[in-house]
């Protein structure tokens, strides 16, 4: 029984997972050269709706089938795993299909755009004994994975709050708006770092550049144990920034991720109380200076790190850090968020 275990683990370990990438533009051929040059898999189909897009990656690529349906990687019995760079409004279809095909999936946040859609796919994937994982890039991150050490570890002390802003002049989308791109980013790197949902949402925003599609906003967000949030999204700014700071009563803690040089700033700074006082008149708080550490960071590329780690779950069968289940929980905060955003702000609840 042992040998057999051994031997099933050793065919595992050598099997070569044959991927199909669903959606070639700006996204998905990333996903096409990390999948092509991962010792343990294989792009074998590429398809995309875009006669451009196919032969763009058929010269690149000329040993890949391609087609510009879908269904026909879903025929293929030799593939087992599926990965979806399509625009989000397409993804709840798309993902069923694979999933009801017996594919292996991961598709690119967010999830869908409607929470009931992801909880049904949620369903269908525990159903079926597929694996079901979402690209939040930023959870294989090794700064965001540091910064999570630091609140699981203690070392920031009691989180007071945490803001983020991701802005810059464009990529401007015109299938969703900067809430359902960018600040999917943020919320499930906040999901990440709490490991629980917020308890109330809400957001402002404006359409300067397209009708009825946000290009700018600002989300607050209140987690358990009175933490603050705030994630600031915009396509519009003249700069490029991608900053998360976090408060804690110990320490505090920049994450820049522009700056290879020092991505992680921790902050021996607070504010202590003077410990003499006679009367209340001489009651102080001193801010107090302390040392900054820049911890190293081991260099790797997210997304390498995420399609390899969707890899080791297709062929070990384990769930993956960002399953449908976290997926599912960023989009209900998305649509919270969204639908604060409708009522001009107006605090949603999160159930
Ligand atoms: N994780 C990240 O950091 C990150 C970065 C960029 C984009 N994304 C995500 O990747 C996805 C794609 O983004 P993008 O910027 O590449 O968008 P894009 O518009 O450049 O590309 C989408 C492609 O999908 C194709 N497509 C649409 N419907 C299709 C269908 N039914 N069958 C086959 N192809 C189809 C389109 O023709 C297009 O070429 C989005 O969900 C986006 O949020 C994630």
């Amino acid at each position: 029984m042992g040998l057999l275990k051994v031997i099933l683990c050793d065919i595992i370990e050598a099997q070569v997972v044959n991927v199909g990438v669903i959606g070639c533009g700006h996204w998905g051929p990333n996903h096409i050269r990390i999948f092509s040059t991962l010792a343990d898999s294989r792009v074998t189909w590429a398809t995309d709706l875009s006669s451009e897009r196919l032969e763009f990656i058929k010269t690149t690529y000329p040993q890949l089938s391609v087609s510009a349906d879908y269904k026909d990687v879903l025929k293929d019995s030799r593939v087992h795993a599926i990965v979806i760079a399509t625009s989000a409004a397409t993804h709840y279809e798309i993902v069923k299909d694979c999933l009801e095909s017996e594919k292996d999936v991961l598709c690119e946040k967010p999830l869908t755009c409607r929470v009931e859609e992801s909880e049904e796919l949620v369903d269908l994937a525990e159903r079926k004994k597929k694996i079901l994982m979402v690209g939040h890039t930023f959870l294989f991150n090794t700064g965001i994975q540091k910064l999570k050490d630091y609140v699981r570890d203690g070392t920031l002390g009691k989180v007071y709050y945490v803001y983020s802003r991701r802005v810059n002049l464009g990529p401007i989308r015109n299938d969703v708006n900067v809430i359902w791109d960018l600040a999917s980013h943020d919320i499930s790197i906040f999901h990440y770092l709490f490991g629980t949902l917020p308890i109330e949402v809400s957001a402002k925003g404006e359409s300067f550049l397209q009708d009825g599609l946000e290009d700018v906003a600002f989300i607050s967000l209140t987690y358990p144990d009175s933490v603050l949030a705030n994630a600031h999204v915009s396509w519009l700014d003249p700069r490029k920034v991608r900053e998360i700071t976090i408060v804690g009563d110990k320490k505090m803690v920049i994450w820049d991720d522009l700056n290879p040089e020092d991505t992680i700033r921790l902050y021996e700074r607070g504010v202590a109380q003077e410990p003499y006082y006679k009367d209340f008149g001489e009651f102080q708080l001193i801010p107090k200076e302390g040392d900054v550490t820049i911890p190293k960071l081991l260099l790797s590329e997210p997304l390498r790190n995420q399609d390899k780690h969707f890899i080791e779950c297709v062929k070990r069968r384990v769930r993956p850090l960002s399953d449908g289940v976290f997926g599912s929980q960023v989009v209900q905060v998305l649509e919270a968020a969204q639908k604060s955003l409708r009522n001009n702000g107006e605090m949603v609840k999160i159930k």
